[in-house]
C-alpha cells in the first residue's frame, strides 16, 4: 500500500485497525451463524419425531449409557449421509427426526468401525453377544476391543427412574407409568443385554 498521510477512510479504516477488524468479523460471523442455526430450533423436520419413533425402553436406555461410557462413539458413527455409497452400504440415510429423543446425539465423527445407525435387526442377539465378548470370534481381522465384563455386570434398577425423569424434562414423552416401571425393566439384566437391546433398536423407526 502506498504511504499516505491522509486519515484512512471507509474500508481502509477497518483494515488498518485490529480492533475494528476483530469486532466486525465477530459480528458478521455471529449474525451469519444465528441465521443458520436459529431456524433449526423451529423447523418441524428437525424437532418432530419421525412417525414410529418410540422413546428408548429402560433396557435400551441403559444400553445407550453403556455405549457412551465405553466410548463406542470413538470408533462408530450413527449418521448415514445421503450419498449413494453410504445408502447402498448402510440403508436409508439418517434423518433429524430420528434423533429427537437422543440426549445427547451419538452421531460421532470417526469411523474406525462401520456406521451403526441402521444396525438394528441386521444380526441376531446371539451374534452381538459373541461379537461384544470377543469380536475376533466372528470377524478374525477385527481391531474392535473385547468387552467381556459387560456380560457379568448387572444393571442397577434404582438408577433408571431418575434417568427417565431427566429425559422427560428434556421433552422425551415418558409417562408416569413408564417411570414407575423403569426399575422392573432392567431387573436381573446385564449390561450386555442392555447394549444389545440398544443396538437392535437403532435406526428401526424408518423402514
Ligand atoms: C477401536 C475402535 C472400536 C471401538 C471402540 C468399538 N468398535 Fe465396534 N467395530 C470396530 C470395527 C473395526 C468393526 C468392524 C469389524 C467387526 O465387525 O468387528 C466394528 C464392528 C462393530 C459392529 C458390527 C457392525 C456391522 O454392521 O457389522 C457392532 C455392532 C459394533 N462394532 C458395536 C460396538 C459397540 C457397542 C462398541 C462399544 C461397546 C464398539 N463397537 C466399540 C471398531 C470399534
Amino acid at each position: 500500500m502506498a504511504h499516505s498521510h491522509a486519515k484512512p477512510t471507509g474500508h481502509e479504516r477497518i483494515e488498518t485497525s485490529n480492533f475494528l477488524m476483530i469486532v466486525l468479523v465477530l459480528l458478521t460471523v455471529a449474525v451469519g451463524g444465528a441465521v443458520e442455526i436459529v431456524p433449526l430450533f423451529f423447523q418441524r423436520s428437525t424437532t418432530q419425531a419421525v412417525e414410529g419413533l418410540k422413546p428408548y425402553t429402560p433396557l435400551q436406555l441403559a444400553g445407550r449409557d453403556v455405549y457412551v461410557r465405553e466410548g463406542c462413539y470413538n470408533c462408530h458413527s450413527q449418521m448415514i449421509r445421503p450419498f449413494r455409497a453410504e445408502t447402498l452400504r448402510y440403508g436409508h440415510y439418517s434423518t433429524a427426526g430420528e434423533f429427537v429423543y437422543d440426549h445427547p446425539f451419538q452421531w460421532g465423527s470417526k469411523r474406525t468401525g462401520p456406521d451403526l445407525h441402521r444396525v438394528g435387526g441386521k444380526y441376531s442377539d446371539e451374534w452381538h453377544r459373541i461379537h461384544l465378548i470377543n469380536p475376533r470370534d466372528l470377524v478374525p481381522e477385527s481391531n474392535m476391543p473385547a468387552y467381556p465384563w459387560l456380560a457379568s455386570s448387572l444393571l442397577e434398577p434404582g438408577e433408571m427412574a431418575p434417568k427417565l425423569k431427566a429425559l422427560r424434562t428434556l421433552g422425551v414423552p415418558y409417562s408416569d407409568a413408564d417411570i414407575a416401571g423403569a426399575a422392573e425393566g432392567v431387573k436381573g439384566r446385564s449390561e450386555l443385554d442392555a447394549v444389545i437391546a440398544y443396538l437392535q433398536v437403532l435406526g428401526t423407526a424408518v423402514k
